[in-house]
């Protein structure tokens, strides 16, 4: 038995994460960040109290069952928890916690990055510079869309909801939403509720989804919901790619119904609907909500926290 209790970390991360990982606990690292599969991880786990995971490992009911007794904690290395079974890892007796709050800031500057990025043509105007022909400047070349004076629809007000309308107003765009519940006022700062998404939806030019992913939000942007939008909206999805049903975004893409899509996040990551790469009216990011260097280290630090906190036998600050 360790002296330090065994901590299996299933990715590589930033080097002040291991190196408070190596003070503090006795790490399972993974410096090659190779992808192990479902066996290989738990084979790792072997003699492990805790497990620091990313989004890219699944923990399906039937996984957590396989854990060794001894796993008491599932730290994960992000807000989303979709890819963990809370109900199978509270049946046993685990604690999983997330990286809440540390990550507001930086996933709600790449929201804008890729509503700009859609709005203004991006893709296609970085393509014409390094890849060409440019001929020069024309009155009509590669013209977008306007920020200011448009309505905005945010679908889901929590934290990087509501930090990706405070940006947009600085860009002159007015709010609406859509929330499972109506903010107090004094949060709102003059944004429009609509306690239905079917409501939201005619109303805005530009549309943001900040939703968790989940059984409930699957699809939720189908072909009913973008039919709703005025036409030659532009779409931004930095939440979770389940949200969207890719056939209809892409045919809505291909149609005009939506003037561009802005995309951080996909379906089966990175095995994103061949379909996006070929749409030149696409911005595409891969799943950079996080990825800043400030960011990425409070995520550690934080999932470290918890760790420690729940192998000492005290609440964790982040338990799901
Ligand atoms: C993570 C994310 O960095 O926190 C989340 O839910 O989507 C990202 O910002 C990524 O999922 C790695 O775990």
């Amino acid at each position: 038995m360790a002296d330090k209790p065994v901590v299996l970390v299933t990715r590589k991360l930033p080097e002040a994460i291991e190196e408070r990982l190596r003070q503090d606990f006795e790490p399972l690292l993974n410096p090659d960040d190779r992808r192990y599969d479902a066996d290989a991880l738990i084979a790792r786990c072997a003699d492990a109290e805790a497990v620091l995971t990313c989004s890219t490992e699944a923990w399906p009911a039937t996984q957590i069952e396989r854990l060794p007794a001894a796993v008491r904690a599932i730290a994960t290395f992000s807000v989303g928890a979709d890819h963990i079974d809370l109900v199978a890892a509270r049946a046993r007796g685990i604690t999983v916690t997330n990286t809440p709050d540390v990550l507001t800031e930086a996933t709600a500057d790449i929201a804008m990055l890729c509503l700009l990025g859609a709005a203004r043509r991006a893709f296609e105007g970085e393509a014409l510079v390094r890849v060409g022909p440019w001929t020069g400047w024309a009155p009509t070349q590669l013209m977008g869309l306007d920020l200011s004076g448009a309505v905005l629809g945010i679908v889901g007000m929590g934290r990087i909801g509501q930090a990706v309308a405070r940006r947009a107003r600085g860009f002159g765009l007015q709010i609406h939403y859509h929330n499972r519940q109506r903010l107090a006022r004094q949060l709102e700062h003059g944004a429009v509720y609509h306690d239905r998404l079917g409501a939201l939806l005619p109303e805005c030019r530009f549309l943001s989804l900040h939703c968790p992913g989940s059984a409930a939000t699957r699809h939720m942007i189908d072909a009913r919901a973008l039919a709703l939008l005025p036409r030659g909206a532009v779409l931004v999805n930095t939440a979770r790619g389940t949200l969207l049903d890719d056939e209809a975004v892409l045919a809505a893409l291909r149609d005009g119904g939506l003037f561009a899509a802005g995309l951080d996040v996909y379906a089966d990551e990175p095995d994103l609907h061949p379909g996006y790469r070929s749409q030149r009216n696409c911005f595409l990011l891969p799943h950079l909500g996080s990825a800043t260097i400030e960011t990425r280290n409070a995520m550690g630090f934080r999932c470290l926290d918890n760790i420690a906190a729940i192998l000492a036998g005290h609440p964790a600050p982040d338990a799901l």
